[in-house]
């Protein structure tokens, strides 16, 4: 490279509150062990291994076809695309929204969140974010300027909060948001719809707009069903609800979600939006609309079906690798605990000497020491084949 003689201003202040994103960190040393000529296996990322139904794939290549396809997608999305969200949660969840005013359209619901948090969190607010947490509640809380609390997650209680322990956080009056994520990522843990209604109570009580992060909904197995927080009576005045097509129909790459909220959530967040984006490609939203509408349940049990069984196989290998795991019905992860030495030098000596990536549980907050999280998105004879490497390393360590 050549030497830099220009010295570029100083980059904002906001850039130091980030810490680096861990997937990056994780995917450089990817990158370096893949070039010195290492197969690393991937047991680190949710990203769907699977296609999205076919017909979906159909419609995108038709819809790009059409030379009216092609222009700025419109700031709330494509209407057809509003509308099978919100028949989408009635038919599923019996819950009612106007597709107009009360659904607006994201590119990936990762942002959404963080963009909700630019439109509510000022200097001085805070978010409560629990611990463990999907990252992007609190990178948002801290690119807004805003404070997080962390709300403790118990395995004992099923990863469930514990309201009563919150009430007494003398924090809580500078709080905006409460975020939640059931099935759960990274533990995996699932709720009931009890759950939700405590959540809606203490938020009505506390003013707090609850912040429900729903992308699992449909990855869960044993029979299981998920419910949506906007099926408490009235949540739909303190509750927004994310939900996702990536992990709903394997469709991760082409970043399409939406949220569902009142008319002023929905307000606010398009504020922000509609200085930053111009909506999504058209097919991507038609597709999106065909995947609501069209795709049978039937689509969705095989592939579940698929999962579970990848996730039985790894529940029964964890103790031979020394973890000890947490059985769950929902999400795309195996949330094991480690039973001797730290999550971070086990993630790393499974990479190093297994060519074996998974996540370290710090990565999801304090809660999570001691844990790690393996993802069930790769192929059957991957998986078999990371089972068998790593039960290698295992055995051998000195
Ligand atoms: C809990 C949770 N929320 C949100 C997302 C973001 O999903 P997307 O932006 O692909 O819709 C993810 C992705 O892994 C997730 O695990």
């Amino acid at each position: 490279m050549a030497t830099q003689t220009f010295s570029l201003p100083k980059a904002a202040a906001r850039l130091d509150r980030l810490p680096p994103y861990g997937f990056e960190l994780i995917n450089r040393r990817i990158g370096q062990l893949t070039a010195a000529g290492a197969d690393i296996i991937r047991l680190d990322m949710g990203s769907p291994d699977m296609p999205p139904p076919p017909p979906v794939i159909e419609m995108l290549q038709r819809s790009a076809q059409n030379p009216k396809s092609h222009g700025y997608g419109g700031y709330r999305g494509l209407p057809a695309f509003r509308k099978a969200v919100a028949a989408y949660y009635e038919r599923r969840f019996g819950v009612q929204v106007d597709a107009d005013k009360e659904v607006l359209p994201l590119i990936g619901s990762k942002e959404g969140i963080v963009n909700l948090a630019l439109a509510f969190i000022d200097r001085g607010d805070a978010a409560i974010v629990p611990d463990l947490n999907y990252p992007a509640y609190t990178m948002g809380t801290l690119m807004a300027g805003g404070d997080v609390i962390l709300m403790h997650l118990d395995p004992a209680r099923n990863y469930e909060p514990d309201l009563d322990a919150l009430r007494e956080q003398p924090e809580l009056r500078r709080a905006k948001l409460l975020w939640v994520n059931y099935p759960n990522n990274p533990t995996g843990a699932t709720c009931d719809l009890a759950l939700y209604e405590k959540l809606v109570a203490f938020c009505r009580e506390h003013r707090l707009l609850l912040c429900s992060d729903n992308p699992y909904a449909e990855v869960v197995y044993d029979g299981y069903r998920a419910p949506s927080a906007l099926q408490v009576e009235g949540a739909l005045e303190c509750t927004v609800e994310f939900m996702s097509l990536s992990k709903l129909y394997n469709m991760a790459g082409w970043r399409l979600g939406a949220c569902l909220a009142r008319r002023e959530v929905i307000e606010a967040l398009l504020t922000i939006k509609s200085n930053m984006d111009s909506g999504h490609f058209h097919p991507i939203y038609e597709a999106g609309a065909l995947a609501l509408n069209e795709t049978p349940q039937s689509w969705i049990d095989a592939r579940n079906a698929i999962y579970q069984a990848r996730r039985d196989v790894l529940l029964a290998a964890c103790p031979s690798i020394g973890l000890s795991p947490f059985k769950t019905s929902g999400s795309l992860y195996v949330w094991a605990r480690v039973e001797e030495g730290d999550d971070v030098a086990y993630v790393q000596a499974a990479l190093e000497q297994a060519h074996v990536s998974l996540t370290p549980g710090a990565m999801y907050g304090p809660a999570g020491k001691g844990y790690v999280r393996l993802s069930i998105s790769v192929a059957d004879e991957r998986l078999q084949e990371a089972i068998a490497r790593l039960k290698a390393w295992y055995s051998g360590r000195a």
